[in-house]
């Protein structure tokens, strides 16, 4: 179709499509040997903390049904070596650039905030909910005083839009997600992985060394989509959504739930072009169901 609009804006930042990989599961530099990094809406990095961290011992990611559990544990260089040699790697890409940050304290998260304000990205995502770091990560995302306080310190402190990531691991998540709102996040992302746990009864121990594990992938797509339909209701900041899109009809149905965009993360692992696939199907999508603009598909479902 001519004229399809596929355009989206998140926070006063507009992206050439709605989609982007899933923090953690992209390498823009390994995946463009596969894929047109420069055709997706934005990169979204792994999650920068303040000093180098080594991230959990092996075995770190193991396969479920319908999904995979990783216990990574934010495993990164740092924030100045992420500055000084992997952002000018990212800035020829020609799209816009999402750093996740990550820390175990507030200091964590306000220090990262600091570093990166001269930096020339677009927007910056913070990770409350991991749940595969002993302190902080999840610790922050799962209670609502906790994230007023850390989305309010780092807010004051970012040049730049600031994304609040959150945790599905909770009872409430629009409780959690109306606190970030009220602290002054610009917008949000959801879901991150849910806590599991897998053990190997023929070696009789738990399959991954952290013994938890944060599950990804179409299994927890249903939940992915009730959360984001909430959330979208209980607040008006727009959405990123994500969890177990593998196909631009998944994407489309995050997109119906509520989200302005989608993040595609898991199904990398198991085909290293399914970025630029899932924007192509959603293409598709759109073209056979004579929709002309991406952002009607927010307006189907009332
Ligand atoms: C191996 C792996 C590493 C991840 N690392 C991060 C991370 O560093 N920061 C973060 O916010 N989310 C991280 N995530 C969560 C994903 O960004 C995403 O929220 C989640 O996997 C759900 O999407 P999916 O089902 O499409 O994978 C990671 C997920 C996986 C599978």
């Amino acid at each position: 179709m001519n004229g399809m609009k596929l355009a989206v804006s998140i926070a006063g930042v507009e992206l050439k499509n709605p989609i982007m990989p899933a923090s953690g599961t992209f390498s823009a530099r390994e995946f463009s040997k596969y894929i047109d990094v420069g055709r997706l809406g934005a990169i979204v990095t792994k999650g920068v903390a303040p000093v180098p961290w080594q991230g959990n011992p092996p075995p770190r990611c193991i396969e479920t049904a319908s999904g995979m559990l990783n216990a990574v544990g934010l495993q990164n260089p740092g924030v100045d070596s992420f500055i000084a040699n992997d952002l000018p790697l990212l800035s020829v890409f020609k799209t816009r650039i999402i750093v996740n940050i990550c820390g175990h304290s507030l200091g964590d998260y306000i220090d990262v905030t600091e570093k990166l304000r001269e930096a020339p990205i677009d927007m910056l995502e913070l990770n409350i909910s991991c749940p595969n770091v002993a302190e902080g990560g999840m610790a922050f995302g799962t209670d609502r005083n906790m994230v007023e306080r850390v989305v309010g310190e780092v807010k004051k402190r970012a040049a730049q839009p600031l994304i609040v990531k959150l945790s599905p691991n909770v009872t409430d998540i629009c409780e959690i997600a109306r606190a970030a709102e009220s602290a002054g996040a610009d917008a949000l992302s959801l879901i991150n992985t849910l806590l599991g746990m897998k053990i190997d009864i023929h070696k009789k121990r738990f399959a991954l060394e952290n013994k938890t594990g944060g599950l990804s992938g179409p299994a927890i797509k249903p939940i992915a989509v009730r959360m984001i339909y909430q959330v979208s209701r209980a607040v008006k900041l727009p959405l990123i959504g994500m969890g177990g899109v593998m196909t631009g009809e998944d994407a489309a149905e995050l997109l119906m739930a509520g989200a302005t965009a989608v993040a595609v993360g898991t199904a990398s692992f198991h085909r290293l072009t399914a970025l630029t696939d899932v924007l192509d199907e959603l293409t598709a999508f759109l073209k056979n169901n004579n929709i002309s603009d991406v952002n009607a598909l927010r307006e189907i479902i009332i």
